[in-house]
């Protein structure tokens, strides 16, 4: 077992420099299979789920090669199966956009039923109607979801009953090699949506409209190699904004588009941190107490989901009762037993979560349930008097590049430790 030891309540200070974004690495990883030839792609995060999804390419055939720590060059010229290590595939979230890439270009997909954090239900259900309406069979069995289109895909209008950020890239991926236009009404606009698109369109596709809730994917008959550079990830960004209000300080988060950030930044600003934008970086800077402030969690433009945990660290260093309400998953507060550890005062009712400010928060052995509360543990940790452990980082590795390092460098004290068995198994009892 692996944790992380904070010394917490010392101010952060200096630059950090932002990674490529994990949710658009994890989907042009696979999209990369709809092309007959070499993708080049940089900026990608040195993260465990990233090496999870190129070890999955490579299983299915794909000549992977790291070009340098942050580029890869994938070539799917030899892929010898369309069914995806169950291992492997079901150990991560985004292993089902082997599902819409495979389909696209073979017309045939087998994929164990995805893992990732667990949110609460984590249905596939839009995924499945949309290959349906392209025309392809889908069964679901024995832990596999199984996709097959002998006789092609045919360019289709999908509607999505709801908004999703998986089901939305799926479609595009199973309908640019597809025979004439397809049409994705309420699709998610999350701005790796567009940087999936990006993607596509420089390698041949013809993708219109993404970033609204119209996408308009005209079916093209093949697809060609090329080079592309992912997006800065949003979250993580938003997460350094968030440890940098809580530690206070003075912290320039570099590497960013500041549009994809304003959801945050709104927020942020409201909650009294000040914040300074330039053109690919934020100043953030901030004093005790924070105003309390409500929060809803929507898809894109909203605020997002996956920067709830954290921003409930903040509200709980904030004069008076803020409230949470979580508008995307049905069990997003699992995170709140291991924030109580540390002295917040926060009630879950549902989707709801109303948090009494503390004057402070103090250090605790805490556990990392998932990865964005992982990283609201380490935001609690840096602000807090005190030690505090955070266990089972793994969950934080999935999604967080050199998160030590990045933390160490703006003044934290924060060390990466491999607990001996003998101690983690005492802990666990
Ligand atoms: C992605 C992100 C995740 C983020 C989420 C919402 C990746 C790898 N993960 O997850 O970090 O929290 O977007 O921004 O990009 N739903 C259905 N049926 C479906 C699909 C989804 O009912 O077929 C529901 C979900 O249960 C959830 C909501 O739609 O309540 C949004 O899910 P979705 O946007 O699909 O999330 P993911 O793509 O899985």
């Amino acid at each position: 077992m692996t944790e992380y030891v904070i010394y917490g309540n010392r101010p952060l200070k200096g630059e950090v420099s932002i990674s490529g974004a994990k949710n658009a690495a994890v989907a042009i990883i696979p999209a990369a299979l709809l092309v007959n030839g070499k993708s080049r792609i940089d900026n990608i995060p040195e993260i465990s789920d990233v090496s999870l999804m190129l070890d999955i390419l490579r299983r299915v055939g794909a000549d992977v090669r790291l070009i340098n720590r942050s580029c890869v060059e994938i070539d799917c010229s030899n892929i010898y199966t369309t069914k995806a290590p169950y291992d492997l595939a079901r150990m991560i979230r985004a292993s089902y956009y082997m599902l819409g890439a495979m389909l696209g270009r073979f017309r045939s997909a087998q994929v164990a039923l995805p893992g990732g954090c667990d949110l609460g239900v984590r249905p596939i259900d839009q995924h499945i109607k949309g290959f349906k309406a392209l025309g392809a069979n889908v069964d679901v069995q024995s832990g596999f979801v199984t996709a097959e289109a002998p006789d092609g895909l045919c360019g289709t209008s999908v509607y999505l009953d709801i908004v999703s950020v998986g089901a939305t890239i799926n479609i595009m991926l199973a309908a640019v090699l597809a025979e004439g236009m397809t049409v994705i009404e309420n699709a998610a606009k999350e701005p790796h949506i567009v940087d999936v698109a990006n993607f596509l369109n420089s390698m041949g596709a013809n993708i219109i409209g993404a970033g609204t809730d119209v996408i308009k994917i005209r079916g093209v008959k093949k697809m060609t190699g090329g080079c592309y550079t992912i997006i800065p990830d949003q979250i993580e960004a938003g997460t350094y904004m968030a440890a940098a209000a809580a530690a206070t300080g003075e912290v320039l988060i570099k590497n960013i588009i500041p549009k994809h950030l304003e959801c945050i930044t709104a927020k942020l600003t409201e909650m009294g941190v000040e914040i300074t934008e330039y053109d690919d970086s934020l100043l953030v800077r901030s004093r005790l107490p924070f105003t309390k402030t409500n929060i809803k969690t929507l898809p894109y433009p909203g605020f997002p989901t996956d920067m709830q945990p954290q921003a409930a660290v903040l509200l709980c260093l904030a004069e008076g009762t803020s409230m949470i309400t979580e508008g995307v998953w049905e069990n997003r507060y699992r995170y709140v037993d291991e924030l109580k550890r540390m002295g917040a005062q926060i009630q879950v009712d549902g989707k709801v979560a109303v948090i009494e400010g503390v004057k402070k928060l103090l250090g605790a052995p805490v556990r990392a349930c998932d990865l964005r509360a992982g990283a609201a543990l380490v935001v609690a940790g840096l602000a807090a008097d005190g030690v505090t452990e955070v266990e089972d980082v793994s969950h934080i590795e999935r999604g967080y590049e050199n998160i030590v390092e990045k933390l160490s460098r703006l003044g934290a004290q924060i060390t990466r430790m491999q607990m001996p068995d003998g101690k983690a198994l005492a802990k666990a009892r």
